[in-house]
């Protein structure tokens, strides 16, 4: 999968942008608050419509302006490049493919698959495991669709029950029968996203160990998949909700299921959220991004775009070469840094650099080897 160029329109500090890029390594460079962070999230938009920045989609919209856009030309197949537009408004946002307009946003966030490091990465292990469920359900999403689909009915027929719940502790006379069948619906859809999540963390956890050695030298790394489902068949998860009725009729809302799984990085038997130092943590998740590109490349056929922002900030010289040993010639990758000297240009081989200023790409170099 390849950006070939990216066209900005009143984006966040960008007023106009219009960009080729490298096939291999892109790196973004320029002082504190330019537009770094910004240039990488327009391309995370164009492929998911919509941030990484836990943000209201407002403010991506360049302060005084009504609209922005967002223009990019994308090759997976190694033969034509695909044009992708969002338009964002105040009000809502549309998407088009080719000059054609897609009304189901659902089907156009499979397309351009996508792997982001950000700092607000480390909150995945620190954080609560809603964080961690956010995390699992973007990475499976972009490339399962029936994942997709499964997850928002089952989240729906979840609002359902709680409200049911709800009235029932209103009035007792009203009928059990139909939570019993509000029950049996979300345990079937919630088996199917337990199973859908099951079958990628045993996927990546194929991957995971042996990046995590590569980048630190340690043995061992495993995500651990905590859910009510764990080993359990339909029948024995459907006992386990009988089981709470009482609690859920007590708190008005469902207690048990998909919604309240997490996930463990576990080293050593020892839980990295708990015993990690920063870097090990920082590490772990880095082993994580290289995992999930390893299996995208199973499942699509091709890698995913990379976008590294503000990775190298805080790992030793040791680390960073390690990252740029396992760094694939074959993924897209971009990068952004406040210090280009942190790298070692010359064993890049092909990469093109960009330095950003006040929301503008004010020097461009593109180094290809013959
Ligand atoms: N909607 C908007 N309209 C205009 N400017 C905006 C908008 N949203 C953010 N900005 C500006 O973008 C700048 C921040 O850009 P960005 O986060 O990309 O910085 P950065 O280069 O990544 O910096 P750092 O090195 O600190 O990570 C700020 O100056 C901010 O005022
Ligand atoms: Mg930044």
């Amino acid at each position: 999968m390849e950006l070939q160029s990216l066209k900005l329109l009143h984006f966040r500090n960008y007023e106009h942008l219009d960009i080729d890029f490298n096939s291999k390594i892109n790196i973004i460079y320029g002082k504190n608050g330019v537009g770094k962070t910004n240039l990488v999230e327009a391309i995370y938009v164009l492929a998911v419509t919509r941030s990484f920045r836990n943000v209201n989609e407002k403010v991506l919209i360049q302060n005084g302006a009504t609209l922005s856009k967002i223009e990019g030309n994308v090759v997976s197949d190694g033969v034509y490049p695909v044009n992708y537009r969002i338009y964002l408004e105040k009000d809502g946002k549309k998407v088009k493919v080719n000059k054609n307009r897609i009304t189901k946003l659902s089907e156009y966030i499979t397309k351009i698959p996508i792997v982001l490091f950000s700092p607000d990465d480390l909150k995945f292990l620190k954080d609560t495991p809603s964080t961690r469920r956010k995390q699992l359900n973007i990475s499976i999403s972009q490339y399962s669709l029936s994942y997709l689909k499964n997850l928002s009915i089952y989240n729906k027929l979840l609002k359902q029950r709680n409200a049911y719940l709800k009235k029932l502790i209103v009035n007792a006379n009203q009928s059990f029968d139909y939570l019993d069948i509000l029950t049996e619906k979300l345990v079937s859809f919630g088996m199917k996203v337990y199973e859908q999540r099951l079958d990628f963390i045993s996927k990546i956890n194929g991957y995971l160990a042996d990046f995590y050695k590569n980048i630190t030298g340690m043995d061992g790394l495993e995500i651990v998949y905590k859910s009510d489902y764990n080993g359990k068949s339909l029948n024995q998860v459907l006992k386990c909700y009988k089981n709470v009725l009482k609690k859920d009729l007590a708190f008005g809302k469902t207690n048990l299921g998909v919604h309240t799984d997490d996930l463990q990085f576990i080293v050593k038997g020892s839980d990295l959220k708990d015993y990690g130092s920063e870097g090990q943590q920082k590490n772990a998740i880095i082993a994580y991004k290289f995992s999930e590109l390893e299996l995208f490349k199973d499942i699509l056929g091709y890698f995913p775009i990379l976008i590294l922002d503000d990775l190298f900030s805080e790992l030793d010289r040791e680390k960073i070469e390690n990252i740029f040993r396992i760094l694939k010639c074959d993924v897209q990758t971009f990068i952004t840094t406040t210090d280009l000297e942190m790298f070692d240009l010359n064993s890049f081989g092909d990469y093109k650099s960009f330095e950003v200023y006040d929301g503008k790409v004010v020097k461009e170099s593109n180094h290809e080897r013959k």
